[in-house]
């Protein structure tokens, strides 16, 4: 078995096993996809799946420059030609959910304060059109805004179904809200969303829920993230584990060590996770062939590589060399890194 191999995973058949990894690429201001987004996801719908880049389930999850929406009629339907091109050239495509909680600046928020599950400081950087700014200390959410927050979640789920998605994936990664949630040094809460690891879990287990009504849900976790408060320990990533083993979702999507793939780490959660599992991080060809020939996962994604190379597929497939991804064309800009490739020499 290899990349290239088909997989039929629950009721989904994917031609290949080479997935394209949300990449946020900020370059949509005003938060409605165009025709530019159509383009590039149309270059990439070879993948065997497709996960869009991070997109906002409400106005109040906003922290990012230019980055999309699926909370009003206009992103439905700007989606709608993205989800409609990928379908006509035979692709699959799920629309990666996004909140940013307290990793937020008012800048975004009408000069609101960001909120999150306490008031911790997650000492984060924020990117806003000024720059990178610090973030402060937020407002706890009351048990009021945490319910409208799930229904916020159950209404772009079902925006994205009304779009055409084939599903959606929640971005539980990184160190946005269902991450915070999650974590014992951001989430000091002592009512039914935090004090225990059943309560810090009960906001991405109640999104899950609200989203799975209306389709397919992946869930996507980083349990070896680094970085700050929110660096994920043996004692957290115990009850990670404890999260995966009851996660009655579509797939798993895990993000993997930055020092690079770890089979070993990847293969307990192919034993905790009863579905298929999409691995990430690093992977290249020959890594990517062998998690997969070893029955480790189902999938792997990438993000870099697709940036530089929207025929990856191709390339693989053919044994081609690939493209190296610039990194100052990855957020913001026009066609140039994203749709139009720098020539390279092979
Ligand atoms: C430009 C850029 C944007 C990204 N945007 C997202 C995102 O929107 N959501 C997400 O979960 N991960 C995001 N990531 C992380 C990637 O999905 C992936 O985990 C990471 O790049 C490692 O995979 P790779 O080695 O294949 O690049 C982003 C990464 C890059 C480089």
């Amino acid at each position: 078995m290899s990349l290239l191999t088909p997989a039929h995973l629950d009721g989904w058949c994917l031609p290949n096993r080479v997935v394209l990894a949300p990449t946020t690429r900020a370059r949509v201001p005003g938060g409605v996809p165009g025709a530019l987004q159509a383009a590039y996801y149309a270059q990439r719908a070879s993948a065997g799946l497709v996960v869009t880049e991070g997109t906002w389930v409400s106005e109040r999850a906003v922290g990012f420059p230019d980055v999309p929406g699926i909370h009003t009629e206009a992103q439905v339907a700007g989606w709608r030609r993205v989800t409609d091109v990928v379908h006509a050239l035979g692709g699959r495509i799920v629309l990666q959910l996004w909140h940013t909680g307290a990793v937020s600046h008012p800048d975004f928020l009408g000069g609101r304060r960001p909120a999150g599950p306490s008031s911790v400081d997650p000492d984060e950087p924020v990117h806003t059109a000024a720059g990178r700014r610090p973030t402060g200390v937020p407002r706890e959410l009351s048990v009021a805004e945490i319910r409208a927050t799930v229904a916020d979640y159950g209404t772009a789920a079902r925006n994205a179904r009304r779009a055409g998605f084939d599903g959606v994936e929640l971005a539980a990664n990184g160190v946005y809200l269902l991450a915070q949630f999650l974590h014992p040094r951001l989430n000091r809460r002592t009512d039914a969303y935090g004090g225990s690891p059943a309560g810090r879990r009960r906001l991405l287990a109640e999104v899950v829920e609200a989203a799975a009504a209306h389709g397919r849900v992946g869930v996507r976790l980083s349990p070896w993230w680094t970085g700050g408060l929110f660096t994920v320990d043996d004692e957290l990533r115990a009850e990670y584990d404890e999260l995966v083993a009851g996660l009655a979702v579509d797939y798993l999507h895990l993000r993997g060590p930055d020092a690079g793939p770890d089979f070993a780490a990847f293969a307990r959660y192919r034993e905790l996770f009863d579905g298929p599992l999409i691995v990430n991080n690093g992977f290249d060809r020959e890594l990517g062939d062998a998690v997969i020939d070893a029955g480790i996962a189902d999938a792997v994604s990438y993000a870099r590589h697709f940036v530089a190379n929207p025929d990856l597929v191709t390339r693989f497939a053919l044994g081609q060399p690939l493209a190296a991804a610039d990194p100052a064309t990855y957020y913001g800009g026009g066609a140039a890194g994203y749709v139009e490739q720098a020539a390279v020499s092979q």
